[in-house]
C-alpha cells in the first residue's frame, strides 16, 4: 500500500533525538530555544514560540487577545475543525465564511461577515497556498472604525487581529515574503503528517506591529503556556534558583527538546531538500492530470504566491459526493492511500448541533464534494508516483463510465478516449 504522508525518519533524525535523550535534558531546553530562533530567521517574523501543537498556538493567541463569550472570530468553512474548535473553547462564536475556487477564504465574504463583535480573522492557507493577505490585511485595517476594544491588547491593536492558521504552509511565499511574516500572528503545525514535523508540535510566529514588543509578548507567552509559572524547568536548575511564583492560571502546552531535535534537522534541510522533492511530486501530478478534461488541478503557483506543496487536492469535474467516494474506494483497492481535505466544519455533528448548515457555504460544499488528496512524502519514488497517477486515472474513468459521464472523457491526448 502506498501510504499518504509518512514522516521522514532517517539516521540524522535518530542521531539528533538520541543526542537529546543521552543529554539528560528532554523537556523544554536549549534545543527548543535554538529551534525557535531558527524559525524566526527562516520565516522572517519577529519572535517564535514553539508549542506542542498548532491548535494550542491558535488558542493561546485568542486567549492572549482576550477573546471571550460574545465575541466573533471569522474562519473559513473549509478547514480542519481545530480552526473553529479553539474559538468555541474561548466561548466565542466561529463565524464561517465561504471559500474561493482555490479553497482559500474569500476576502469579500470576510468583509461582509464583520460586525462590532468581530475580534479576529483566522484565514487558513489551505494545502500550503497562502491566502490573499493584501486584501485580508487591508480589511483588518479598515475595521478600526467598527472595532470595539475590550482588553488591553485589543486597545493597543485598535482593530481586528489577523491570526493566520498556517498549519500547512511553512515555506509558502506571498509577494516575496515567507509565511510567518505575512500577518499579525501565524501559527504553523509540526504534526506527524506535516511537511516539517516534530511528531506533534507547532509554533506561533509573532509579527505584531509597533508599539507591541514581540520579544516581551514571547516572554509572557512562555509563562502563559507553562502553568503561569514565572520560571521554566531549565531556569530552576540554576543552583539556589528553586523558588517560583504562579502569576496566572496558565496552560500547559510547551514543546520538548526531543520534539525540537527532530525539528532542527527538518528545518536545516527544508528549503534545499524537502521542498524541492515535494515540488517535483506535485509537478509530476500536474503534468499527468492536465491532459484530462475531467481533472481540475489545484493552484500551486500564481504571480504572487508559491505553495508549500503540503497537499495535492485534485477535483473531478461533474461528479457528486457519492461518486467521489466511489472513486476513492477503487483507488484504495489499487494499493494507493488517498484522503479528503476537508469535510467542511459545518458538516460535523457538533457544528450541525450548533445550527450551522453547509448549504450556507455553497462553494465549500461544491469543492469538498469533488475533492480528494493524493500522497506526497519525501520517499515517494517516481515509480510510486506513477502508480498513484495510474490508479487515479483508471478509477476516475471507471466511475465516469459507470454513470454515463464518459462524454467527459474527452482526453486531450487521446490515450483513454
Ligand atoms: C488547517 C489546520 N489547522 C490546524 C490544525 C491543527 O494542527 P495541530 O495538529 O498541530 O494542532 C490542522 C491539523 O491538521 C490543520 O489542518
Amino acid at each position: 500500500m502506498i501510504p499518504f504522508s509518512p514522516p521522514r525518519i532517517d539516521q540524522k533524525i535518530i542521531d539528533e533525538v538520541t543526542d537529546t535523550l543521552r543529554s539528560g535534558w528532554i523537556t523544554t531546553g536549549s534545543k527548543t530555544k535554538r529551534f525557535e530562533k531558527e524559525l524566526t530567521a527562516y520565516t522572517g517574523c519577529k519572535a517564535t514560540l514553539c508549542l506542542n501543537s498548532a491548535t494550542a498556538g491558535l488558542e493561546i493567541m485568542l486567549r492572549w487577545l482576550g477573546v471571550k463569550e460574545g465575541d466573533e472570530v471569522i474562519v473559513p468553512a473549509y478547514t480542519y475543525s481545530a480552526t473553529a474548535n479553539v474559538v468555541v473553547h474561548c466561548g466565542a462564536k466561529p463565524v464561517f465564511v465561504d471559500v474561493l475556487d482555490d479553497f482559500n477564504i474569500d476576502p469579500e465574504k470576510i468583509r461582509a461577515a464583520i460586525t462590532p463583535h468581530t475580534k479576529v480573522i483566522m484565514p487558513v492557507d489551505f494545502g500550503g497556498l497562502p491566502c490573499d493577505y493584501e486584501a485580508i490585511n487591508a480589511i483588518a485595517l479598515e475595521s478600526q472604525n467598527i472595532f470595539k476594544a475590550e482588553s488591553k491588547e485589543q486597545e493597543i491593536l485598535g482593530r481586528i487581529m489577523v491570526l493566520s492558521d498556517a498549519a500547512h504552509s511553512i515555506g509558502g511565499i506571498y509577494q516575496g515574503k515567507k509565511v510567518g511574516s505575512l500577518t499579525d500572528v501565524s501559527v504553523i503545525s509540526f504534526h506527524a503528517v506535516k511537511n516539517l514535523t516534530t511528531a506533534e508540535g507547532g509554533c506561533i510566529n509573532l509579527n505584531l506591529p509597533a508599539p507591541f514588543d514581540n520579544e516581551e509578548i514571547y516572554k509572557s507567552l512562555c509563562i502563559k503556556t507553562l502553568h503561569g509559572q514565572d520560571k521554566d524547568a531549565l531556569a530552576k536548575t540554576i543552583p539556589g534558583n528553586w523558588r517560583y511564583d504562579i502569576v496566572e492560571a496558565g496552560y500547559k502546552c510547551n514543546m520538548t527538546d526531543i520534539m525540537a531535535s527532530i525539528g532542527l534537522v527538518e528545518l536545516a534541510r527544508y528549503d534545499n531538500d524537502t521542498l524541492p522533492v515535494r515540488k517535483a511530486i506535485v509537478d509530476r501530478y500536474q503534468v499527468a492530470f492536465e491532459k484530462f478534461d475531467w481533472a481540475e488541478l489545484p493552484v500551486i503557483y500564481t504571480a504572487e504566491k508559491t505553495s508549500s506543496y503540503h497537499l495535492y487536492p485534485l477535483r473531478i469535474k461533474g461528479v457528486t459526493e457519492a461518486m467521489r467516494d466511489e472513486i476513492m474506494s477503487i483507488i484504495f483497492t489499487k494499493g494507493v492511500s488517498v484522503n479528503v481535505h476537508f469535510i467542511p466544519v459545518p458538516m460535523m455533528s457538533f457544528y450541525k448541533g450548533m445550527g450551522y448548515d453547509v448549504h450556507d457555504y455553497p462553494n465549500t460544499f461544491f469543492q469538498y464534494s469533488r475533492e480528494f488528496s493524493l500522497p506526497i512524502f519525501y520517499n515517494l519514488s517516481a515509480a510510486d508516483t506513477q502508480t498513484v497517477i495510474d490508479a487515479v486515472i483508471s478509477s476516475v474513468e471507471a466511475v465516469l463510465k459507470k454513470y454515463g459521464l464518459n462524454m467527459m472523457l474527452n482526453v486531450l491526448n487521446g490515450s483513454a478516449a
